[in-house]
């Protein structure tokens, strides 16, 4: 389905055709010829080597954070680590689109369109009767508004930017610059916006449930966490990291990769059957839909041991090799796979790796711990946890 038949499971599904009235087409939501002239005019900007650039983007907005949480809480008070996270991801996303052309009021007004956009968007998915959504309603007409509000931002910057020789090394500047294969023209304004109010949606809500549910688990997990610190400690220092110390964070992303596997950012996809086709034993009709779990897969007892536990060895090297390609997918697989994995990945190992430098995050002892499984894997009451310095890990380093 994901690989070698992968052109006969196509988009055309409900949930698609609503994201689709927020994000037009895009290398999200197209198919077909569409979607292979958007996937390769885009795709190089996300290649490992581009990311690397966009690494002081990440660092920078996940420092303010952390100064903000040492200059507002003090230690053993209570922070909603759902909504850090969701800020921090939303932030460093729409700095690396659009890096400094960007006002603290430009930021602030996305923010606060798009929470409501990406809940309503969430609820219309999970009940597409799609001609309520385009009654006169006063919901409906919310929902147009914040497309507005953001579409009128995006635009904005566009314009701005054309206009201008300075050329920052940022996702937008990227996709200017990137040319259609077969026709050698660049991105239209409109499918730069798509892109950009794609990158918005696709990569900002994912990673900050993974990053929630890491530390939901480091904090019964008091081994582990350790390792983190002492993995932190011996190759950061005390010193903010760079693209190149990503590589020798290993554990940090094993612990990041094994949070995704018990809880997958994104739980359950479908796809749209074009014409009759065998699967395993399955036989699928044309013009029905499928739904595939990575969640289920994930916790497959055929393809892990003990899956309720979590280990982040089952990503070493010599254990991933054992494993079927397709027990993990996270991000998807085949051609339609996220575009956006190496960015995640990288931003993730940065949230931790900066986050336990300074703090250690111990959930709330009330804390009460479900996943909603929707469109993405959230926890379901938020996840309320108590800070505390690690000023001995930072006395130590002084003393070094
Ligand atoms: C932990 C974080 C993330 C997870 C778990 C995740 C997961 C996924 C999954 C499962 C898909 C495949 C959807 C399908 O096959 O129907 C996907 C597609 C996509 N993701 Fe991500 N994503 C993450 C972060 C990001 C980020 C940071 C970006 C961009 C900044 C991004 C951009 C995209 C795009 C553009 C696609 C569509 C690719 C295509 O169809 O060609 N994602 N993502």
């Amino acid at each position: 389905m994901l690989t070698r038949n992968s052109d006969n499971y196509t988009k055309k599904t409900v949930g698609f055709k609503i994201i689709k009235v927020v994000l037009g087409e895009s290398t999200f939501t197209s198919m077909g010829d569409e979607w292979r002239r958007k996937r390769l005019a885009v795709q190089p900007s996300f290649h490992k080597s581009k990311i690397v650039n966009l690494a002081a983007i990440m660092t920078d907005c996940i420092e303010e954070m952390l100064t903000e949480w040492e200059t507002l809480y003090d230690d053993g008070q209570t922070l909603q680590l759902t909504d850090a996270m969701m800020h921090v991801t939303l932030k460093v996303v729409v700095k690396a689109l659009f890096s400094s052309a960007l006002s603290d009021a430009d930021i602030h007004a996305i923010a606060t369109a798009f929470t409501p956009l990406l809940e309503a968007t969430n609820r219309r998915v999970l009940l597409p009767i799609q001609f309520l959504h385009k009654l006169p309603l006063s919901n409906n007409k919310k929902y147009q508004g914040y497309i507005k509000t953001l579409d009128d931002i995006i635009y904005r910057i566009i314009k701005e930017r054309k206009a201008t020789d300075d050329k920052p090394l940022d996702l937008l500047q990227m996709l200017i610059d990137a040319t259609d294969e077969a026709t050698g023209l660049p991105l239209t304004d409109q499918e730069l916006r798509n892109e950009a109010m794609t990158m918005f949606i696709a990569g900002h809500e994912t990673t900050a449930n993974a990053m929630c549910w890491l530390w939901t688990i480091l904090s019964t997990q008091s081994e582990i966490r350790t390792k983190i610190e002492h993995e932190v400690d011996e190759v950061l220092g005390g010193r903010t990291p760079v693209a190149a110390d990503f590589p020798n964070l290993p554990y940090c992303l094993k612990a990041f990769k094994e949070t995704m596997r018990l809880y997958p950012p994104v739980p359950i996809l479908p796809r749209h059957v074009e014409k009759d086709a065998t699967l395993g034993q399955y036989h699928l009709k044309g013009g029905s839909d499928v739904l595939f779990s990575p969640y289920l897969l994930h916790r497959h007892p055929d393809f892990w041991d003990q899956p309720e536990v979590f280990d982040p060895h089952r990503f070493d090297e010599a254990a991933q090799r054992q494993r079927h390609t397709y027990a993990y997918i996270p991000f998807g697989g085949g051609p339609r796979i996220c575009l956006g994995n190496n960015f995640a990945l990288m931003e993730a190992v940065f949230i931790i790796a900066m986050t336990t430098q300074r703090f250690q995050l111990n959930l709330h002892a009330n804390a009460k711990i479900d996943a909603l499984i929707g469109l993405t894997t959230r926890p379901k009451y938020g996840v309320p946890v108590v800070l505390k310095r690690r000023q001995a890990a930072k006395k130590n380093l002084l003393t070094k």
